[in-house]
């Protein structure tokens, strides 16, 4: 714990160690910063500039869409459209969110459904949604607690065929405050960051890159198995496990536990095959 007793102080500190090339204890300085005064700015965006780079995760979203071109996408916590609103005009689209306040205006390849993600997966007929197709793209950024996010995934993988890919948001968070389970303030990325730590224990096959993308990371899922039971079957004892793991756990080493990788389209691309 560091001597120091003001947010002022710490960050001075982190800066210092942030220029020595000491980025975990920096990041630790800012976090203890952030513990007195959660809204202190030069703490906060000291340390979302630690990792997170460049173009924002719905710039790289655009992206990997003009890339895939997917003939199919699901897209769990659409929100006001603007990251739907990327699909390209040969994909179908589903998006699923309880309470859409769409704001975009979205191409007719889009269908919206208001209800949750347990509930859509639930839905008979979801086969015939995707036109018997296997989910090609998605994107998970619904309810931000991890044990939703799980099976999101899990839901998901199984429509999934082996090169398709699941996209993660908010895996990367900035501190302690802006990851509890409850929302604390208006910016908050909850603890889904747990889900990256439970597939890289529990599932070494799969393929998983957080990509450094501000505001909180894109974590990209690939070398999918869809005839995968292990997560669902051990569901609860999962949840327990995870919901149990402190924070601190990032500590150190927060980038090499999420899996952090440049966001740098020209090293993202070969990843998508
Ligand atoms: C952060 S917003 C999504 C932002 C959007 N993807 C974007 O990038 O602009 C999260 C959304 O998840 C939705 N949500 C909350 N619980 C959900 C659930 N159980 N299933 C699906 N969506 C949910 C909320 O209504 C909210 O609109």
């Amino acid at each position: 714990m560091s001597p120091s007793t003001s947010p002022q102080a710490l960050t001075a500190e982190a800066e210092a160690a942030s220029r020595d090339g000491e980025r975990d204890r920096a990041a630790i300085l800012c976090e203890q910063a952030l513990q007195f005064d959660p809204l202190y700015r030069p703490a906060h965006e000291l340390l979302y500039g630690l990792f997170l780079h460049g173009e924002k995760y719905s710039q790289v979203l655009r992206r990997i869409h003009e890339h895939l071109r997917p003939r199919t996408y699901v897209e769990i916590g659409v929100e006001t459209g603007a990251s739907i609103r990327f699909v390209q005009p040969g994909t179908r689209a589903l998006g699923v969110d309880p309470e859409p306040k769409i704001k975009f205006e979205l191409p007719p390849n889009v269908r919206i459904f208001a209800q949750t993600s347990d509930d859509f997966f639930a839905r008979p007929g979801l086969g015939a949604e995707l036109d018997g197709l296997p989910v090609d793209l998605a994107l998970i950024d619904g309810m931000h607690h991890f044990e939703f996010a799980l099976r999101d995934f899990i839901n998901l993988e199984r429509l999934c065929a082996r090169s398709s890919t699941i996209l993660i948001h908010d895996c990367f968070p900035h501190d302690r405050t802006t990851a509890k389970r409850e929302r604390v303030m208006h910016f908050w990325s909850g603890d889904i960051w747990r889900l990256v730590v439970l597939l890289k224990k529990y599932r070494p096959d799969l393929a998983i890159h957080t990509i450094a993308a501000p505001p909180t990371g894109l974590t990209m899922v690939r070398n999918l198995d869809p005839g995968s039971r292990f997560l669902a079957e051990n569901l609860e004892r999962l949840c327990a496990e995870f919901l149990a793991l402190d924070y601190a756990f990032l500590d150190g080493d927060r980038g090499g536990k999420l899996n952090l990788f440049p966001n740098d389209w020209e090293r993202i691309r070969p990843l998508l095959g």
